[in-house]
């Protein structure tokens, strides 16, 4: 059995990475690939109940160090529990979100840096690789709109940082990305859905190739 292929999609908050997931994972199992999609922190039912605690914190809310070994932690029983085995089953996993959110908030804005996250990730997950991250860019402004549609007032413990915070995160994506250009895709998230879905799919298809 081919071993499936990891795909996650990374960026800021409200750059339709949900949607695309999706949509991505309905065009994979059109080309035949068994195609499962998950999402970060969640996936798994001991990784959905931490994401409860993350993102709406009990108490006074978690300090940075705390914050980042439970995001660690959620990662490690999803990557044991389910990014694994579906990918030794042969089956394709598309994520919503992955380490490099980890890098970008904690270990960026959250100022934890990135050594200390790709140490948990280590720890926590064997330092598991997707074989390709698509980084969703949308300007600053347009995720603004966008959020005030979705969220309203009500954005959770994590989305409802300051502006700093959420530039950083960006920032911090973008330079991860610079640093490790084969592990990363950039695509240009503004335009209709189908637009943004269709630059997702010329570069996933190169890895299709041979697979189906
Ligand atoms: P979610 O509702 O999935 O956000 P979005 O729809 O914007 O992707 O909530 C996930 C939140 O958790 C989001 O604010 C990003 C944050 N996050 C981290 O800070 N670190 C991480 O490692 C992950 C996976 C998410």
């Amino acid at each position: 059995m081919t071993r499936g292929k990891f795909i996650a999609l990374e960026g800021g908050e409200g750059t339709g990475k949900s949607t695309q997931a999706r949509l991505l994972a309905e065009w994979l199992a059109g080309q035949g690939l068994d195609a499962t999609v998950t999402r970060e922190p969640g996936g798994t039912p001991g990784a959905e109940a931490i994401r409860s605690l993350l993102l709406a914190p009990p108490g006074e809310g978690w300090g940075s160090r705390a914050e980042a070994l439970l995001f660690a932690a959620a990662r490690s029983d999803h990557v044991e529990k389910l990014i694994l085995p579906a990918m030794e089953d042969g089956k394709w996993v598309v994520c919503d979100r992955f380490v490099d959110s980890s890098r970008a908030y904690q270990g960026g804005a959250g100022e934890l840096g990135d050594d200390a996250i790709l140490r948990l990730h280590d720890i926590g997950s064997k330092g598991v690789r997707p074989d390709l991250t698509l980084l969703i860019e949308v300007p600053a402004e347009r995720v603004a709109e966008r959020l005030a549609l979705r969220d309203g007032g009500n954005a959770d413990a994590i989305g409802g940082r300051d502006a700093d915070y959420h530039r950083r995160v960006g920032e911090t994506f973008r330079e991860i990305a610079a640093r490790d250009p084969d592990a990363f895709a950039l695509i240009d998230g503004t335009g209709t859905i189908d637009e943004v879905q269709s630059r997702i799919r010329s570069v996933v298809a190169p890895l299709v190739t041979g697979q189906s």
